[in-house]
């Protein structure tokens, strides 16, 4: 069966980068996915798909998709994320962005053509397959307020799906190379303000005001003692103070500072402490500099956290389908996706696909300007996701 699915994935070579290239020209910001969900739809009907359910968070956005729907069994889901980022595209390819700063530049236009690639494959194999196969076109990942996931999930996607799978392409792992992780993947991002109210006054006379900055900068410093003396050394935690923003010209002391970071954390339960750890630190300091500090954390998503026996098997069949040399295991990142969402209600994994090809000139991470995919990986991850599907669909149902 391995074999076919590759044959089958290597014969759509061609079409599988004229659809990306479709898609990289017509990009899309968050939860405006509205053509890109249209061009999907066009994609699956012409395979032969039906049933297709448009939408979530009320907006014609997004897709969700089943293969075999009428089959009773296990069921398998694939997810892509579609959106594209508020930039200017500067490379110059022949499918460069058409909207002007708006831009495919963390290769999601590959992640939708390997999932329809996964679907025109696993399509031909359909009378052949003991269960269902769910295909989500996910809206809204790279707005992580706004989680195109979190919709879905709420809209009932993940309703009788025992499993789930999904890539980010990856621009630093060699092209075709898969990296695999078992256990926490990527961390929980939370956003964190503080403001500390002073007292205003004229620079020359600090002693007859509360001087907000002074305070600010002692806080930014102890934030980070929370990592280094607080929290046990063999847990990773990263506090970020990002944005800082206090005062108007060099000799007025302000009556405000204001102070927003990121927390990044793997533990729930190091993560459910942050709070109140830093909410102690930026008022017990502002208060012993004589201000005042007003904090808050939102948390915004959780941690991805790849099953540990799901994502062996999975490494297996990845060599399988791609050959042992290029399946490497890889270390967590403290970036966030939500995928983490899907992974918290249902067993699963999460890869990273490698698209770094210095032949090609193909050497730029995600989100910059000149990003792109190798097209190469995109019949290599269609088989991928195919045979995943396959290897877990006949697992439940023998
Ligand atoms: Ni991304």
């Amino acid at each position: 069966m391995l074999e076919r699915i590759k044959s089958l994935a290597e014969a759509s070579a061609d079409l599988l980068a004229e659809w990306r290239h479709d898609f990289h020209a017509h990009p899309e910001l968050s939860f405006e996915e509205i053509e890109t969900t249209a061009r999907i739809r066009a994609r699956l009907e012409e395979m032969g798909y039906s049933g297709m359910r448009v939408g979530a968070a009320g907006i014609p956005t997004g897709l969700v998709v089943d293969l075999n729907p009428e089959k009773t069994g296990p069921c398998f889901a694939l997810r892509a994320d579609i959106d594209a980022l508020p930039m200017q595209e500067l490379g110059n390819p022949p499918y460069k962005s058409q909207r002007n700063g708006v831009m495919h530049a963390c290769g999601h236009d590959s992640h939708i053509t390997m999932v329809l690639g996964a679907a025109k494959i696993l399509k031909a194999l359909e009378s052949e397959l003991p269960g269902r196969v769910r295909f989500i076109f996910q809206p809204s990942e790279e707005s992580p307020h706004r989680s195109g996931a979190k919709a879905m999930i709420e809209e009932g996607v993940l309703e009788g799906v025992d499993a789930i799978s999904g890539l980010h392409v990856w621009g630093t792992i060699p092209s075709g190379v898969i990296g695999v992780h078992a256990g926490p993947f990527m961390a929980a991002a939370d956003e964190w303000e503080c403001t500390i109210f002073g007292k205003g006054g004229h620079g020359a006379v600090p002693h007859l005001a509360a001087d907000p900055i002074v305070a600010a900068g002692a806080v930014i410093g102890a934030l980070q003692t929370i990592v280094s003396r607080e929290i046990d050394p063999l847990e990773t935690v990263v506090v970020t103070c990002g944005h800082m923003e206090a005062g108007s010209t060099f000799n007025i002391i302000p009556d405000r500072a204001f102070l927003q970071g990121t927390v990044r954390t793997f533990n729930p339960d190091v993560r459910s402490e942050m709070p109140r750890r830093m909410e102690r630190i930026c008022s017990g300091i502002s208060q012993a500099l004589g201000c005042r500090a007003e904090f808050h954390l939102k948390n915004v998503l959780p941690a991805t956290v790849n099953d540990k026996a799901f994502t062996e098997e999975a490494a297996e069949v990845a060599r399988k389908v791609l050959g042992p040399e290029k399946v490497i295991e890889i270390p967590p990142s403290m970036g966030a996706e939500d995928m983490s969402y899907y992974l918290q209600k249902v067993p699963g994994t999460f890869m990273f696909f490698g698209t770094k090809n210095e032949e090609k000139g193909i050497v730029n991470p995600q989100h910059h300007p000149e990003y792109d995919v190798d097209d190469e990986i995109l019949p290599k991850g269609s088989a991928l996701l195919a045979a995943l599907a396959w290897n877990f669909l006949s697992g439940k149902a023998s």
